[in-house]
Order: C-alpha cells, then sequence, then structure tokens
C-alpha cells in the first residue's frame, strides 16, 4: 500500500534546537490559519527527527501531545493526519424560547479602573508588594503531586490546620473542624446570610458596599447601625437599633471599610453587650488586620465574645486577589450547615489554589511575607498622611486608621461628589463612588483613599490633583 505524501513542517525557532511545546505550537498555529487542512498528513517522525535534529523521543512526545489535544490522529501503518475541525455549524432555533427575567445588577462597575488612571480608591494592595514568585514556587510544588480526585466541601483540611494555627497564635480559639474555606470572605458572607432563619440583619452605615448589596439580594432586611468615624460609636442610637431584633450583625470593628474606623475597646464591650441584651449573633468581618505593623494586636469581637462570634478573614488582599481563599471560623454547631451551603453554591473549591495557600503558609513564607509588606504600608501610610497635611485645603478631613488598607477622606458638604468625580476622573484620577454603602441617606460626604496600592509618588499626584480640584470647585 502507497502511503499519501506528508506535507513540510516549519518550526520557528531561531538558532535554538526546537522542542515538543513549539512543534506542538507550529502545527496548531497552521491548522488555525488553514495551512494544514484536514487530512494533511505529518512527516513521519523518523523525517522530522532528522530535519530538525532532535531525539526521536521529543518529536514522538508532540505527536502524542496533538493527538490528546485532538487535533490530529495516528493512524496505524499510514501515519499521522490532520482532523477535520470539529465546529458545527449551529442549527436555526425551531422555537424561540424566552429570556428569563432576572433583576437589574445591583452593582455595575469594574474590579478596578483601567490602565494609566490612578485608583485612588481601590481596597487592593500594590502587586508590586505581592509575592508572586513565592506563589508560583509553591504552585509549582503542589503541581508536582497527583491532582486529588475528590474535594473536601468544608476545604482542604491542611489548609484548615494552619489557619487554625495562625489564629490560635492570634489567640483565638479555633479548631481546624471549625474553620470553612471559602472564595475569598465574600462567599462566608453568603453562606452565613444564606443560613439564616430570620432574614434580619443588621451592618454599619457606611458599610462595605458588596455586602450590603449581597444580604439584600438574599432577601434580608437591613438595619443601618449609624458609623460616625469622626464621632465614634453612639450606643444608645445602636442600642435602639439592634432592639429591633436582626438576627445577626455584621460588623468590621478594625480598619473599617469604607471609613477606616477602629472600635475603640469600650465600644468593642458596649457593642458585645448590646448583642447579648437583644438576641443578636455577631459576623466579624476583619479583613484589614495584618496589613500594617501592630494592627495583628488590635483585639477582636471573637476573641472578646468567643466561639459564638462568628469570624471572617482572606488571604485575597494580603497575599494574592486572583487566588480567592477566604474562610470563616464558626462554633462547630454552625459548621455543617455553612459546609452544607458552601456545597449548594459550589459543591467544593478547587484544591489546587487551596493546596498553594497550604504549601505557602507551611513553608513560612506567610510571615515573612507580612513583615515585609507591614514595613512597605507603614512607609506608605506615614507619606500619604504627611502629604494630606500638606495639600489639603481648609475644611478637609480624615480619619487615620493605621491599618487596612484605606482611610476616609471627608470634603465640605459644599462640594458637589459628582462633578468632583467627573473632574478627577478627566485627570487620570479614579475615585469611588460611595452612595453604595449607606443604609439611607449618606451623612459621610467623601470617598476612600488606597495607601495601600499606590506609591508615594502616585499618591503624591493624585493627592495635588484633588487638592487642586476642590479649590476649583469650591471657587
Ligand atoms: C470589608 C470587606 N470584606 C470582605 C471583602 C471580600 O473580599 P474577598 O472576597 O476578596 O476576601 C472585601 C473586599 O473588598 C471587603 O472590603
Amino acid at each position: 500500500m502507497s502511503r499519501a505524501p506528508y506535507v513540510g513542517l516549519h518550526v520557528a525557532t531561531g538558532a535554538r534546537r526546537a522542542t515538543a511545546a513549539d512543534i506542538v505550537a507550529s502545527v496548531q498555529r497552521e491548522i488555525s490559519a488553514g495551512a494544514l487542512p484536514a487530512g494533511s498528513r505529518l512527516p513521519p517522525v523518523r523525517a522530522l527527527e532528522k530535519q530538525l535534529g532532535l531525539s526521536k523521543n521529543t518529536a514522538q512526545a508532540a505527536y502524542d501531545e496533538l493527538v490528546a489535544r485532538g487535533l490530529v490522529e495516528a493512524r496505524e501503518r499510514e501515519g499521522v493526519f490532520v482532523m477535520a475541525a470539529s465546529r458545527m455549524e449551529p442549527p436555526q432555533p425551531i422555537v424561540h424560547v424566552p429570556l428569563p427575567r432576572l433583576v437589574p445588577p445591583p452593582l455595575s462597575r469594574s474590579d478596578l479602573p483601567g490602565r494609566g488612571t490612578i485608583a485612588l480608591s481601590t481596597v487592593f494592595i500594590d502587586p508590586e508588594l505581592l509575592p508572586t514568585e513565592r506563589i508560583a514556587d509553591c504552585a509549582r510544588s503542589v503541581l508536582r503531586e497527583k491532582m486529588p480526585a475528590q474535594y473536601e466541601a468544608q476545604g482542604y483540611r491542611p489548609l484548615r490546620e494552619a489557619i487554625a494555627k495562625r489564629l490560635q497564635a492570634r489567640g483565638l480559639d479555633v479548631e481546624a473542624d471549625e474553620v470553612v474555606i471559602t472564595t475569598g470572605s465574600q462567599q462566608s458572607l453568603d453562606i452565613v446570610a444564606r443560613s439564616l432563619a430570620v432574614k434580619r440583619v443588621a451592618c454599619e452605615s457606611p458599610v462595605y458596599a458588596y455586602a450590603k448589596l449581597l444580604f439584600e439580594s438574599l432577601g434580608n432586611e437591613l438595619v443601618g447601625l449609624h458609623l460616625d468615624p469622626f464621632g465614634g460609636i453612639d450606643l444608645d442610637l445602636w442600642d435602639r437599633t439592634l432592639a429591633t431584633k436582626p438576627s445577626l450583625a455584621y460588623l468590621i470593628p478594625s480598619f473599617h471599610n469604607p471609613t477606616g474606623y477602629s472600635y475603640s475597646s469600650g465600644e468593642l464591650r458596649g457593642v458585645l453587650e448590646l448583642c447579648q441584651k437583644h438576641g443578636v449573633a455577631i459576623l466579624e468581618d476583619d479583613w484589614g488586620s495584618d496589613m500594617m505593623s501592630d494592627g495583628e494586636y488590635r483585639p477582636m469581637l471573637r476573641m472578646l465574645g468567643g466561639k459564638n462570634v462568628l469570624y471572617v478573614n482572606s488571604f485575597t488582599k494580603k497575599l494574592l486577589p486572583s487566588l480567592r481563599i477566604g474562610f470563616v471560623a464558626a462554633s462547630p454547631e454552625l459548621v455543617p450547615t455553612l459546609v452544607a451551603m458552601k456545597r449548594l453554591s459550589t459543591l467544593g473549591n478547587a484544591w489546587l489554589t487551596e493546596a498553594v495557600v497550604a504549601e505557602f503558609l507551611e513553608r513560612g513564607y506567610y510571615d515573612t511575607h507580612l513583615q515585609a509588606l507591614q514595613r512597605a504600608l507603614d512607609t506608605r501610610y506615614a507619606a500619604c498622611l504627611a502629604a494630606l497635611d500638606e495639600l489639603m485645603p481648609e475644611g478637609v478631613k480624615w480619619t487615620r486608621p493605621g491599618g487596612g488598607p484605606t482611610l476616609w477622606l471627608e470634603l465640605p458638604r459644599s462640594i458637589d461628589l459628582p462633578a468632583l468625580e467627573a473632574h478627577l476622573a478627566r485627570r487620570g484620577v479614579n475615585v469611588s463612588n460611595a452612595s453604595a454603602a449607606f443604609l439611607g441617606p449618606a451623612h459621610l460626604h467623601g470617598f476612600r483613599i488606597a495607601y495601600a496600592f499606590l506609591s508615594e509618588t502616585e499618591m503624591r499626584t493624585a493627592l495635588t490633583i484633588v487638592a487642586d480640584a476642590l479649590r476649583a470647585l469650591s471657587r
């Protein structure tokens, strides 16, 4: 039987000897460009070996990979042939079914403003300060192990153990069995809110907007706990609000988002007592701890109020946002329901990222990373405060959180915020509109300042632009 003639293959590698990956990429490129039509016969392994000066194993590995990708087929004693593209023309639908009716998007904005824009209000940390190389090392080492077939709905056990150990070191009585790993702390808020028998939640106003919108979208009635970051908490007012018997108070007692406020010791105690008095459970979101030095020494509600306080934290900001690893620590009797709710929404999360973070913690990288991060953020924070002192006009004030990634800049009421936002946008500075953070009318008038994200130079540039805009708009 005579064999079909084979096509010539051009593998571009410059002076370097071709690898299996080069051959795969070239064949793939030529197929998509239409240069290798279906049925074309690729050169036999021997011919490729000779042409490119490679080992037989390399050529064979490339062909095996092309077969695995479904691009070519190996026919016994005939050779290796390009397969027909599997794309089918979609048939015309026979009936046009209606679209489902959806609610309007609760808040549509992108995660980060575009390139070339200074993100003055973002809650993220500058990616330059994040340990991407070491995370990649951990990922490579994890990938050398065999992927387990099964996932754990509660989260990868070694990671839960490492988290419990870290929390114990911070003075919290937490066991690995009480930790549920989630896709960011956002999913922790989600599974807790879904699990509530009574759909009534109290939160600070203003509050982290995506928590408010999440609770609302799950059918919870929200009651606002008025927070004035310049005056502190009015416990009598909170007493009256909590007397309306929400089932849960969602609280951010340290480096509050968006105001940067931290409860005083008296307020921590007062809030715990009010919750006890009115039978209100607590969900504590400790999102901003560990970012600046000494931040981890602040007492937490979970520390003072014991195991009944649900405690949420996350590695996303401090380690790498794209890993999306957060967790909730809960009293043992709540864990089965929380895990069941997580199972309903995701069945379980990806083992891989959980294993990478576990490896990162196991190697002790997290502590060295935090030390370097805290030093860098201490410096940026001090520079931000100095620039504000120097540049801001009369009538502007700001919080001094000393932790977390952002502070609140409060402007005179005479400044028209939408006009200011537009003015700043034209000068390449993006500030986020905080109106979605309030329950009811806004009692603050300003926006967040992101000292964890911007370099000192960018911060100075942005604050100079803000100060100029404030002077221009108050004329
Ligand atoms: C206060 C607060 N809690 C929770 C989250 C959710 O973060 P993640 O899901 O990335 O852990 C954020 C995000 O910005 C936040 O600001």
